[in-house]
């Protein structure tokens, strides 16, 4: 922590990268991602040139109400219909989606150790196959293309919540007809919609001083693109043309809040779009949690770097700002042209604060000692323009290897895309892990936590631990840009006894 923030914040702007982040570990300085960032701009100035849907900052934030479940003795029931519907989105053009009880993005909130069952019932016309992702989910529950919902079929899922609080996300996880075509679904379904946040709480949570209730937002943050009528549109590979930034399904909202500290749990939704998020005027953040919960330790930080998949939750203290100031979310990373404004914050009253972030958080668990070590290469083939995962694309009729439950692996993720400058992800499903080392360096404060999804940039190696335990059965693994997984970058592994 010896570089100041502005040549932090300097440094952030030449290069889009983690690199700046004093406590990130990382070193994405040596491999910018295909993403450039747009030149920083003055607070004040207007944005330009603008290529969003809509102009930034002119309709509010949508705060997902939690789904309200019917309490049921041992669980929570919730019905959830995945349909067509027409959602405004933009204000003015309603635009069709794909979406859970006809809502873009909506709020689940469970306990730990209170199961959540979930009556599933399918009337798009095409399959859905529903994955808790962070979740620790036994294989049938999991969204395992072999159990996908078609049009008219009903699903039931069942989540035991035994894992630590923290932000999870339910997305869909179709593979095509479901008899192993590489081709997928789940990234356009996804895209339209289907991306539901999960929050799980806890006592050890609750019984820490930090934000809670209307003060702990979730953001889903996400790219798009839209046609005048509103309408979305969809290119698998066109993640360089979606300048919209949604927020919870909205576009650049704004959010009215009180002078006082918020938890602001900041998920990447986008399927392909990096974020490297930050207050404009350069303020300090304060992260408490990623992807598996709280930190060991809370971090300062003065950006976020945010890849598909990867939840961070910060700490946003507005009452250094006096009631009337308006603080701007933006992104340090989007492509030449485009409007980096992510969200406004709007200053608008003044509130009590019994709030603070304390200075231990939630110790990381003890993953036991590895008895082996997996290499996973992933690399783009420019022959057949498949995504690899050691030289294969997916094919759910084979199983890439075999874990045995209740053993320490050391996952060695190697992404050899230097040419191309690629970055690429690791998500597997069934357990979270510890990161041990990127290109041999310890982890950072930020990523001491537990994670599920962690992006290696190009020529880097990364190596955590995981344990998978309690479920036997076939589970996925991916790289997390789905038009990676589109084009074949996944995996499956069987846990067995
Ligand atoms: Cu969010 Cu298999 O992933
Ligand atoms: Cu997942
Ligand atoms: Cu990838």
């Amino acid at each position: 922590m010896t570089l100041s923030r502005r040549h932090l914040v300097r440094n952030a702007a030449v290069l889009g990268t983690a690199a700046v982040l004093p406590a990130a570990g990382s070193s994405w300085a040596a491999t910018p991602p295909p993403q450039r960032p747009a030149p920083s701009r003055r607070r004040g100035k207007a944005p330009s040139p603008r290529t969003s849907a809509t102009e930034p900052f002119t309709v509010p934030l949508h705060v997902p109400v939690p789904l309200r479940p019917r309490r049921m003795i041992g669980h929570d029931f919730h019905q959830l219909t995945t349909a067509e519907s027409r959602v405004e989105l933009l204000p003015g053009a309603p635009t069709p989606i794909r979406g859970y009880n006809g809502q873009f993005a909506p709020l689940i909130v469970a306990r730990r150790g209170r199961p959540v069952l979930i009556r599933q019932v399918n009337r798009m016309d095409v399959p859905f196959a529903m994955h808790l992702h962070g979740g620790h989910v036994p294989q049938r529950f999991d969204g395992h293309p072999m159990y996908q919902a078609e049009p008219g079929d009903v699903r039931y899922y069942h989540y035991p919540n035994k894992q630590r609080a923290s932000t999870l996300w339910l997305h869909d996880h179709s593979h095509g007809d479901g008899h192993g075509h590489e081709h997928s679904d789940s990234a356009e379904s996804i895209y339209r919609g289907l991306a539901a946040t999960y929050v799980l709480t806890d006592g050890f949570e609750d019984a820490l001083p930090l934000p809670k209730g209307r003060y702990d937002v979730p953001l889903q943050i996400r790219d798009a693109k839209f046609e005048d009528d509103g309408t979305l549109s969809y290119d698998p590979q066109g993640f360089a043309d979606r300048p919209t930034f949604l927020v919870n399904g909205r576009p650049r909202p704004y959010f009215e809040v009180a002078a006082r500290k918020y938890r602001l749990r900041l998920m990447n939704t986008a399927n392909d779009r990096f974020f490297l998020l930050r207050l404009r005027d350069g303020a300090p953040m304060t992260q408490i949690a990623s992807d598996g919960g709280l930190l060991p330790a809370p971090a300062q930080v003065w950006a976020v770097p945010l890849w598909p998949g990867e939840r961070i939750d910060v700490v946003v203290d507005f009452s250094n700002y006096p009631v009337g100031s308006q603080v701007v979310l933006e992104s340090l990373a989007s492509f030449p042209g485009e409007t980096p404004d992510v969200m406004r914050f709007d200053v608008v009253r003044k509130a009590d604060d019994p709030s603070r972030v304390p200075g231990e958080l939630r110790p990381a668990p003890d993953l036991g000692t590895p008895v082996l070590e997996r290499e996973f290469r992933m690399r783009f083939d420019p022959q057949t323009g498949r995504h690899l995962i050691n030289d294969r694309v997916f094919d759910m009729h084979r199983v890439d290897f075999r874990s045995r439950l209740g053993k320490t692996e050391v996952w060695r993720v190697v992404n050899e895309d230097v040419e191309m400058g690629l970055p690429h992800s690791m998500h597997p499903h069934l357990a979270q892990f510890r990161i041990l080392d990127r290109n041999g360096r310890p982890p950072g404060p930020t990523e001491a936590g537990l994670k599920d999804t962690v992006t290696v940039a190009p020529g880097e190696t990364l190596r955590f631990a995981v344990k998978f335990t309690d479920y036997t059965g076939l589970f996925m693994y991916h790289c997390h840009m789905m038009n990676h997984v589109d084009m074949g970058m996944m995996g499956q592994m069987e846990v067995v006894r």
